[in-house]
């Protein structure tokens, strides 16, 4: 697969796996003996960029999925990037289901997070460690000072922000050089292109998270799909009801056209048209299943002129579409 940096010289595969679905939102998790053989397949297709939390997990085992990856790449760990995050916990006092996540980046908690990912990652270093969510009582000058103290130690290499705002960007990047953001970016939900000028000023990587907006994008999901509301987050997704399977018929149209077009699939074109935007977005799709990887890592070999993002921006911009989970809009952005 193609290569990419992100920041100064972070070198990753155009698009990365993300590794969360293996355990967590997207139903029960997967036996680990097999999770662990299909992210090794993912490696050997020309995947080299791995992202995962130390909170993708079950309320009951959090950090599963760390474990996961850490086991699943120790052989090849020299020949990989793996980015791991911080700063959020599942919050046991609310009683809800599923547990809400809340953010901690305090210090002391960073401290604590850092020694369990690398034990779990297997590894004395984290090459993109992310900030998880801001944590607003804690400044981004704090973060990004405990940032700098494990760069100095050689526990991170990189460190980056998740669902940052330019504001924190700026302070947190002053402090210590960010190399990556890790925004919600898909045709669905492109509140966060405001920040397109900025990243490219700071010379700062865009990692695109659920990049086909929950899969909802590659077209195979229609009506009727019957979600687990205990463990799988899509059934409360305003993306995937009937309704909005409806609401979106002109989006679907136009990804299986131009697919068609470009002997792709819907969920290639969902990626090819983020890809060729800038040369500094990475997205990292995750599947749980190698075909998929396969199709999804394909993607970076599809090319779309300027023109035709442009087109495909423009149809966006004018064309009825349903709600999309974690949609929101950056404050003060006026669409
Ligand atoms: N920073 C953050 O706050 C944050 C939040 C969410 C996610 N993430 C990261 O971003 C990664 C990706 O985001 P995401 O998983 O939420 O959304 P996504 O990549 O947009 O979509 C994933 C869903 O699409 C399905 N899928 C993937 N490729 C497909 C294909 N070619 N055809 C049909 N279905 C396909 C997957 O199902 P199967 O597994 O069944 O194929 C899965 O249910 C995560 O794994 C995680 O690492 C970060």
């Amino acid at each position: 697969m193609q290569i990419r940096t992100l920041g100064k010289d972070l070198r990753v595969s155009a698009v990365g796996l993300g590794c969360m679905g293996f355990s967590h939102a997207y139903g029960a998790p997967t036996e680990e003996k097999e999770a662990i053989r299909r992210i090794r397949q993912a490696a050997e297709m020309g995947y080299t960029f791995f992202d995962t939390a130390e909170v993708y997990g079950t309320p009951e085992d959090p950090h599963i999925n760390e474990q996961l990856v850490g086991e699943a790449l120790a052989p090849m760990r020299n020949q990989v990037v793996i980015a791991t995050k911080f700063g959020m916990r599942f919050d046991f006092e609310s009683g809800k289901v599923p547990l809400p996540l809340i953010p901690d980046s305090r210090p002391e908690t960073i401290r604590q997070s850092v020694e369990g990912s690398l034990k779990r990652l297997k590894t004395d270093h984290i090459d993109l460690y992310f900030q998880h969510r801001i944590d607003p009582q804690v400044s981004p000058e704090e973060v990004a000072e405990a940032m700098k103290e494990l760069i100095r130690e050689g526990k991170i290499t990189h460190w980056g922000i998740s669902e940052t705002n330019e504001e924190y960007l700026r302070r947190a990047n002053t402090a210590c050089p960010v190399t990556a953001v890790q925004n919600r970016y898909s045709m669905m939900a492109r509140h966060y292109e405001p920040l397109f000028p900025v990243l490219e000023e700071m010379n700062v990587g865009l990692v695109a998270f659920s990049p086909m907006a929950n899969g909802f994008l590659t077209g195979r999901y229609g009506k009727g799909e019957a979600f687990d509301p205990k463990n799988d987050y899509r059934a409360s997704m305003p993306q995937f009801t009937d309704e909005a399977v409806d609401q979106n018929k002109e989006l679907l149209e136009l990804l299986q056209s131009m697919a068609e077009q470009k002997k792709a699939t819907p969920a290639q074109i969902s990626l090819a048209w983020m890809l060729c935007k800038k040369p500094w977005i990475v997205p990292i799709p995750g599947t749980r299943k190698p075909e998929r990887m396969k199709e999804n890592a394909e993607a970076a070999d599809i090319v779309l002129s300027a023109k035709e993002v442009q087109a495909l921006d423009h149809a966006l911009d004018s064309m009825e579409m349903s709600e999309v989970f974690g949609g929101t809009k950056l404050s003060g952005q006026k669409k």
